[in-house]
């Protein structure tokens, strides 16, 4: 008789369940950000954005509105425009409105079906601009469609303060990977979320109704559901404060009792308190994320602010490093 081995839920080879079992065996514990968006999450996330206390969506939007003019004025005649995790196309309508006329415009995800449906819409409304989707993680190497290639410059948009997730040296090596892939005198237009007030920045991620809790908690579900693990949500406690000298928002679940989980045939022990680390959120000064993106070679363009300079949309050309570092700015 043949010894069948077992059915193994998840292969060795998935992603996920090798990052969380890395991160649970961790100390702290951790489990990383990007895990948040599955369906549930992605909702939930949607929700937040219409918090009254989360500010950050609605000043980007508030200032792709005032300035969108300005900041597409930095798009030059015939660029193709990439965008890095494009979710919806809510903020790019904003620059494409006043675009000069674009070779391409190339959003790019890892959720197909979602990008799809923006890119189906968007041809719909803009019949004359071509839009050329790609699935990729934009954190990795990815080849452009070759009209963009075509064009005599790449611009890239980074919106949502997406880039505050990244440890500041993964910020630049992913603005050094931008400028790779977008090739000789790029362009980038990015939004980041701006250091503030600490009772600004503690209500926009501990909202009144919860949902940004339900949104720390939803990573357990998941986990639960796709690595067939036994966690209690309830049994987690969502923690959310502004650490100014790390200038960063830090998430964390914390346990409320001394318990056990099991996680793909692993047993992993909380003391009570304990914590999981699930979420930074990086917060910077214009002139702290200009210094950083002039190290690796890029040189501002330009920048945005909203009235109460909660958030700002900054733009940057490549120049390289020696010639943004001699260049100390406007
Ligand atoms: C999508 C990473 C910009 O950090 O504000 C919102 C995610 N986490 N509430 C942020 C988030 C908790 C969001 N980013």
């Amino acid at each position: 008789m043949v010894a069948l081995r077992k059915p193994q839920p998840i292969l060795d080879d998935n992603a996920f369940a090798a990052d969380v079992l890395r991160g649970l065996s961790m100390t702290p514990k951790r489990i990383p950000a990007k895990y948040f968006y599955d369906a549930e999450g992605s909702v939930l996330f949607e929700q937040i954005t219409a918090l009254p206390e989360y500010y950050p969506t609605r000043c980007e939007l508030a200032i792709l509105r005032a300035h969108g003019k300005d900041i597409a004025g930095v798009i030059p005649e015939g660029a193709a425009l990439v965008e890095f995790g494009t979710g919806s196309t809510k903020k790019v309508r904003l620059l494409l409105k006043h675009a000069p006329k674009l070779a391409c415009y190339v959003p790019v995800d890892i959720s197909a079906e979602m990008l799809e449906a923006e890119a189906a819409a968007l041809r719909r409304d803009k019949p004359q601009l071509p839009v050329l989707p790609v699935v990729a993680d934009f954190c990795r190497s990815f080849p452009l469609p070759k009209e963009t290639q075509a064009a005599p410059v790449r611009v890239g948009f980074f919106p949502g303060s997406t880039i505050g997730n990244f440890e500041p040296h993964e910020a630049a090596d992913f603005l050094r990977h931008t400028s790779n892939i977008l090739g000789a005198n790029a362009f980038l237009i990015i939004g980041v979320d701006l250091i503030k007030d600490t009772a600004v920045l503690n209500a926009a991620y501990n909202d009144k109704q919860g949902v940004t809790a339900k949104f720390n908690r939803n990573v357990l579900f998941r986990i639960n559901r796709e690595l067939g693990a036994n966690f209690k949500p309830d049994c987690f406690e969502h923690h959310a404060f502004f650490n100014r000298e790390r200038s960063r928002i830090e998430m964390h679940l914390a346990s409320h009792k001394r318990q056990k989980v099991r996680v793909l045939g692993e047993t992993v022990e909380f003391r009570a308190g304990e914590t999981i680390h699930t979420e930074n959120s990086y917060k910077y000064s214009v002139e702290s994320l200009a210094a950083l993106a002039r190290g690796v070679g890029w040189m501002r363009a330009g920048v945005w602010t909203d009235k109460k300079n909660y958030f700002s949309v900054q733009a940057f050309r490549f120049v390289g490093v020696q010639a943004a570092r001699m260049d100390l700015g406007e």
